[in-house]
């Protein structure tokens, strides 16, 4: 029995297949639309939505169209994202769900970045730090419908902000790996710093609205001075990333020594791919386990959606009655679709846009 998932909240257009006993991902096709965001310097909503529309066709390839008679449901990001982009992979999520008879779920895109862990495995409660482009969050996870927000950031996210600082350095979209490559060309310490943001607040909540301002007017000094040269750039970035990643690590760590029974932590969402935020974790947490996303699945996939789908059937089907002794295991493919139909009312998904994130 397999699980087909879309994910187009954004930038990137891709769908999955995934086994639904084993969650082992057979299938994964993805088209990022970088190369025609970049020469904008940023996402273009209109544009995202309008590749999608062309992309969503060519991803239904031979093994995936003749993989349907053997899909149990339909998983597909409808929040938060982009409303225009969002809506393309709804509508290929609806079509194939009234042609081929199946169950539809919507998934949430940032429970989809916790399963990214997940992948291939079994589920188990944790905690974790969410970077992307969108989002900066401490959550914690116990399984599909039982999420809390422990804090985000109080105005833009550590992905965007990478995004920006690369775009003031009229360097390329995304900026986060330009960024951290360049970072990492810098081979000594930089001659000067950043503060790291809200230092001295005894809260959990992020921000780098104030570091990007910094970052801006050092650029302006360096530029009066006539001393924008590489060198220069790539000093200001390893600047930069010392201060983001800092700041990410001191919340953190404020976090769980609140907190005495976190065992196993995450760092999930497209930034966590970020090499010194990577090594500050690993020594942050000790002999805690960190658990990281397979780098190819860091940045928005449908691998990850697949495995959150599946994640949200176990949930439903914990407590369900329907199900009586039976086992996902153990029930037939047309018996599961019968009582997912059940629980979900057949093929209607609220795409309502939610004013809360889970
Ligand atoms: O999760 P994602 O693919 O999309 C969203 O859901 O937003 O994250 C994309 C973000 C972009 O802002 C990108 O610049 C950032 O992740 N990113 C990085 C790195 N790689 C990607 N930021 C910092 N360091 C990186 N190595
Ligand atoms: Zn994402």
């Amino acid at each position: 029995m397999l699980v087909l998932a879309i994910e187009t909240s954004c930038d990137d257009c891709a769908v999955s297949l995934m086994d639904l006993n084993s969650k082992a991902l057979l299938h994964h096709q993805k088209i990022s639309q970088e190369n025609f965001h970049n020469m904008h310097g940023g996402i273009v909503p209109e544009l995202a939505s309008r590749l999608h529309a062309k992309d969503l066709p060519t991803l239904l390839d031979k093994t995936l169209l003749d993989s349907m008679s053997q899909v149990v449901c339909i998983g597909v990001t409808n929040e938060p994202g982009l409303a225009t982009s969002l809506l393309e992979g709804l509508m290929l999520a609806s079509m194939l769900s009234l042609i081929y008879e199946l169950p539809l779920f919507g998934i949430n895109h940032l429970l989809g970045h916790i399963y990214s862990c997940f992948i291939g495995e079994e589920e188990k409660p944790l905690s974790s730090l969410l970077v992307s482009g969108g989002h900066t969050m401490l959550i914690e996870f116990k399984n599909y419908s039982d999420v809390r927000l422990v804090s985000t950031t109080l105005d833009d996210s550590f992905g965007e902000c990478y995004d920006k600082v690369s775009k003031m350095l009229g360097l390329s979209y995304p900026g986060g790996p330009v960024i951290d490559k360049l970072a990492q060309s810098h081979k000594s310490s930089p001659s000067f710093s950043f503060p790291v943001p809200l230092r001295h607040k005894n809260t959990l909540d992020f921000s780098f609205s104030g570091l990007k301002n910094a970052v801006r007017l050092k650029i302006d000094e360096l530029k009066k001075a006539s001393n924008l040269d590489e060198t220069h750039k790539a000093e200001l970035a390893l600047a930069f990333q010392e201060s983001a990643t800092t700041h990410l690590i001191e919340k953190t760590k404020k976090y769980l020594d609140s907190k005495s029974d976190v065992n196993t932590f995450a760092l999930i969402g497209g930034a966590s791919a970020n090499s010194l935020l990577r090594k500050k974790m690993l020594a942050l947490l000790g002999d805690k386990e960190l658990k990281l996303a397979p780098l190819e699945f860091c940045s928005d996939n449908a691998a990850m959606i697949a495995r959150a789908t599946i994640g949200r059937l176990e949930a439903l089907l914990q407590d369900n009655t329907l199900l009586g002794a039976s086992t996902l295991k153990s029930i037939s493919l047309k018996d599961l679709k019968l009582i997912l139909f059940d629980l979900e009312d057949g093929y209607k998904l609220d795409i309502s846009p939610k004013s809360t994130c889970f």
